[in-house]
């Protein structure tokens, strides 16, 4: 097992990462300051892992609540079974919340975490490879509102993560490509040698290898906390983390949430955000061919929908097509392992982006 830390202060928090964690309480137990304990899962996780982890908290008082299984289920009136739940079997100040699943349960479970009774603590056991990467690292936590994606939420750190590789055995091939697009990312934003890496082992990492599936959690781990520390509550340098993601919403807004994954929607983002920086001169074309074979490797789509015209994608980025220059904010590439947050986009480069990646 290897353990990092999230360093914030009084808000810091380890990460504990490897295989077989979740039978050993011992390793997380200690995490726990309280008797009461609410676990929160769906139901989709509930039936492979929610016995197992309430056996190990054997000497606490445990409940549980299982959320229905979906996006489309991440708003305030699923967050209220939490809450009812909590008042209910009468959890006081003192409780802790434990996510159990992906990121939808770990971003509902913190914003519940954050809010009852002004704040108990809280700890995440990711169970997809993106939650493990990116989501329950950080301490962004929420809900969607019917007006927009994880619009009501707070920052909120928890008491632990404990990413258990195991868990990921029984994930669909599809889910962990889409959190393989947040790994990818990491190598592209700040971390050469790790795309590198990424290049060597992808077969092994689509293939389910524990150790290898390790060592890229770690790796994304730490590249995501060194930002997380420097800029907890994104006032500039966290935005790096949204490479891709731009374009890669006007995607997923145009395709109807669910129908591509957002992973999914974060790789053609990303090649396009390359394909941009290509144009700007800052990769060379052999740089942008590196970063489309390894998606496609990744069994991740590299194009945006064939139907999407550059109309469509300035409506919902949200920028008028003569005024880009200023109200467009993008991550781009200034070469392989290092991004930049710039608002100097050139109109005509951006719209020849969206013909060329569809
Ligand atoms: P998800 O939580 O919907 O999980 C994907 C699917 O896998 C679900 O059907 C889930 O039930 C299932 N599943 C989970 N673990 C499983 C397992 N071990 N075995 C079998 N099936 C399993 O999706 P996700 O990709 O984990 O997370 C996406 C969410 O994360 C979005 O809501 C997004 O907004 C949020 N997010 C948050 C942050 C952040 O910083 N807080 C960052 C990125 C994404
Ligand atoms: N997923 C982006 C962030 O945590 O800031």
């Amino acid at each position: 097992m290897q353990t990092l830390s999230v360093s914030l202060g009084d808000r810091s928090y380890p990460i504990l990462i490897g295989s077989n964690l979740l039978p050993q309480s011992n390793l997380y137990v200690p995490h726990i300051h309280s008797r009461q304990i609410c676990i929160v899962t769906n139901n989709t996780v509930a039936p492979l892992y929610l016995e197992e982890l309430k056996n190990k908290l054997a000497d606490f008082y445990v409940d549980s609540v299982i959320l229905p299984d979906g996006e489309s289920h991440k708003n305030l009136e699923t967050l209220n079974l939490i809450f009812t739940e909590l008042l209910e079997k009468k959890h006081n100040r003192t409780t802790t919340l434990i996510a159990l699943g992906g990121g939808v349960v770990g971003d509902m479970t913190g914003f519940a975490a954050a809010c009852y009774q002004r704040g108990v603590n809280f700890i995440q056991i990711p169970t997809t490879l993106l939650s493990m990467v990116d989501s329950s690292v950080g301490g962004k936590t929420g809900v969607n509102h019917i007006m927009g994606k994880n619009m009501i939420g707070a920052f909120y750190q928890p008491q632990a993560v404990i990413a258990d590789i195991s868990l990921l055995k029984t994930l669909p091939a599809r889910e962990i490509s889409a959190g393989l697009a947040e790994v990818i990312k990491y190598g592209l934003i700040s971390d050469y040698q790790f795309f590198v890496w990424l290049e060597q082992n992808i077969e092994l990492l689509m293939a389910g290898d524990e150790a290898a599936l390790s060592y890229a959690v770690l790796r994304s781990c730490e590249n995501k906390a060194q930002v997380v520390t420097q800029d907890e509550r994104e006032g500039g340098i966290r935005a790096i983390l949204n490479l891709g993601h731009t374009f890669g919403h006007a995607i997923e807004t145009a395709q109807g949430y669910g129908n591509w994954l957002h992973g999914e929607a974060v790789a053609a983002g990303m090649v396009m955000a390359a394909d941009l920086s290509m144009r700007r001169g800052d990769i060379s074309h052999s740089d942008f061919n590196r970063i489309t074979n390894l998606l496609e490797r990744s069994n991740l789509p590299t194009k945006a929908p064939q139907e999407m015209t550059p109309e469509q994608f300035i409506e919902l980025m949200g920028v008028d097509k003569k005024v880009v220059d200023g109200r467009l904010r993008l991550v781009l590439l200034k070469s392989l392992g290092s991004a930049i947050i710039t608002s100097d986009i050139d109109a005509g480069l951006l719209l020849e982006t969206f013909a060329a990646c569809r």
